[in-house]
């Protein structure tokens, strides 16, 4: 049994779950840090977190030409289907679930906003707790710090992966909080070194989270993958 995450810049994550690949937020194509083109990546599912071009940029072009099944809140499965041509889409909404071959996949909260690139409405912005079966696997996404966090790390987390990109997401400090109230076995960061704005020094809040809390911190660079131990 193995579980390979393989960061493709950005909030761009490809999780390989035994032989299905979840992509989640592709943003690729255009994205400075993607180490790969839309065309070159394979998906079995796609998630989406939000409308934002920056997470859903090359969703449609992905799931045209491989078939993939994208989940996503109502609204933007809805705007992938009509105005996409995406085939098949799961619309869910915060709170609820659905099994999935790979495992249960539940939409939980992001604090952050959600409007499509034409201008549509996008619903709420969401996160992922995929249940696989080397453990609880939270993608918080595009958000800021919240206490509810907290609810989420009752759940029991293999892995969090959190974004420190600060501006437009929780910076490095309240990351910091989020694993405290997560408590994961394993945290990786996300969403920073993308643009100059959101640059971060990882390694730096890796160190710190190694010596404030009792979660081991994986740094990857875009394209480089890791497998959940044992
Ligand atoms: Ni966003
Ligand atoms: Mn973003």
């Amino acid at each position: 049994m193995t579980t390979r995450l393989t960061w493709l810049g950005h909030g761009c994550w490809s999780v390989a779950v035994e032989n299905t690949s979840v992509l989640i937020d592709p943003f690729l194509t255009d994205s400075p840090a993607s180490p790969v083109k839309a065309e070159e990546v394979a998906a079995d599912f796609i998630l989406i977190s939000h409308g934002h071009f920056d997470h859903v940029a090359d969703a449609a072009r992905i799931a045209n030409r491989t078939g993939a099944t994208v989940v996503a809140i109502y609204e933007i499965a809805e705007w992938l289907s009509k105005k996409h041509g995406v085939a098949k889409t799961i619309g869910m909404n915060l709170g609820g679930s659905t099994a999935l071959p790979f495992g249960r996949v539940k939409m939980t909260l992001a604090f952050h906003s959600s409007v499509l690139p034409d201008g549509s409405y996008g619903g709420a912005p969401c996160g992922f707790l995929l249940t696989t079966p080397q453990g609880k696997l939270y993608f918080a996404c595009d958000t800021g710090l919240f206490g509810d966090m907290k609810l989420i790390g009752d759940e029991g987390l293999e892995v969090a992966v959190l974004p420190i990109g600060d501006l437009f997401t929780m910076g490095p400090d309240d990351a910091l909080k989020a694993v405290e109230l997560l408590r994961p076995r394993y945290v990786l960061p996300s969403h920073y070194n993308t643009w100059p704005p959101i640059a971060q020094d990882a390694q730096q809040w890796a160190t710190r989270v190694r010596q404030q809390t009792g979660t081991q911190a994986v740094v990857l660079q875009p394209g480089q993958s890791w497998e959940i131990p044992g």
